[in-house]
């Protein structure tokens, strides 16, 4: 690391890595690999506190091979548990540690070169220390990003409760579906954020109905067409709750959309087939067999032979066909099965 070239081109690479990590976990891979390029080291271990739902990750990289532990205090050795309690750098001639602290202690670095023979030079020490003064900036952004998810999770949850005092007849059996739509997220090969925008979407779908009056939504005879239009307008009722959330944002076009049928008959945009964002027609499906299978106050339940074959029949009509067949391959695995009847 002798040109100033490269001093440049590392520094940008960190801002990249700092402003589109989509996640902790990328970042934090991405700026492991490049304290290993730059200080051509033989082991680089970052630990981070306070990720996402996780206490702790630890992020591993050792000659080619990269390890990644998430969970509580168990997945740290007591060497680096007092690592995380020191608040100064450690720069020795073949071994480096940091402490990444922005207010509080966010995380710790340690890089090492195998050969004691191979020293690190003045400037190396130098530029491990920005470099590392610029991580913690990084981590800090991720760890408000990560408060802010946190008091939206709280925010959903009593809204959620609020819901179902409100609006009985819009309750999803969460438990039993996130299982699910997990199944099928993995199969549709979602990433980890889009599986977590739907579960948010799960319980978030009908949250505009608490804008509407609660006889309406409890009335058990069929509706007039005047109670109709107000009905359809949950969904644009319930992005207005959750608007100026960051982190709920993909979360927006799967409520605004969980009404749009694939023939193009539902509401409030009429949209068709691929218009309709892959999250919506997932819901459309995973909401529908809630109602059927678990019932609702005002339906009564029917056997999952007969949920499914009404989710045959509307194929193409009501729902994307092949989310429906998706679906249809997660629920006759045996153990779905097996769980799902434990419910009959
Ligand atoms: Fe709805």
């Amino acid at each position: 690391m002798k040109r100033y070239k490269d001093i440049f081109s590392t520094f940008h690479a960190m801002y990249r890595l700092i402003s589109t990590s989509p996640d902790m976990k990328n970042f934090i891979s991405g700026i492991s690999r490049l304290y290993k390029k730059v200080f051509d080291a033989d082991e680089v271990v970052i630990i981070c506190k306070n990720v996402d739902f996780y206490g702790f990750m630890k992020f591993r990289l050792k000659d080619k091979k990269q390890f990644i532990k998430k969970g509580g205090v168990s997945i740290i050795t007591r060497g680096e548990r007092s690592a995380l309690i020191k608040s100064k750098e450690i720069l020795l001639d073949n071994k480096f540690f940091y402490p990444f602290t922005f207010e509080d202690t966010l995380g710790t670095i340690y890089l090492r070169r195998k050969s004691k023979n191979k020293h690190f030079n003045e400037l190396e020490k130098k530029l491990f220390l920005s470099i590392s003064e610029e991580v913690s900036v990084g981590l800090k952004i991720f760890n408000l990003y990560y408060e802010e998810k946190r008091m939206m999770i709280n925010y959903i949850k009593s809204l959620t409760q609020l819901l179902e005092r409100h609006v009985p007849t819009s309750y999803l059996h969460t438990k039993n579906i996130f299982r699910l739509l997990k199944a099928m997220g993995k199969k549709m090969r979602l990433s980890e954020v889009e599986i977590r925008s739907l579960e948010h979407a799960c319980l978030l779908h009908d949250a505009g109905k608490i804008q509407l009056p609660s006889k309406l939504l409890r009335k058990q005879k069929p509706l007039t067409g005047k109670e109709f239009k107000l009905i359809m307008k949950h969904p644009r009722k319930g992005v207005e709750l959750i608007k100026d959330s960051k982190v709920l944002k993909p979360v927006i076009p799967i409520i605004l959309h969980h009404h749009e049928r694939y023939d193009g008959k539902g509401y409030p945009y009429k949209l068709k087939k691929e218009q309709i964002p892959l999250g919506s027609r997932i819901l459309a499906v995973i909401d529908t067999f809630d109602a059927m299978y678990f019932g609702r106050p005002y339906r009564k339940r029917k056997n999952l032979k007969e949920v499914l074959s009404e989710l045959e029949k509307q194929k193409g009509r009501q729902f994307d066909p092949k989310v429906v067949e998706i679906f249809l391959q997660v629920v006759k695995r045996e153990n779905t099965k097996k769980y799902l009847r434990t419910f009959a």
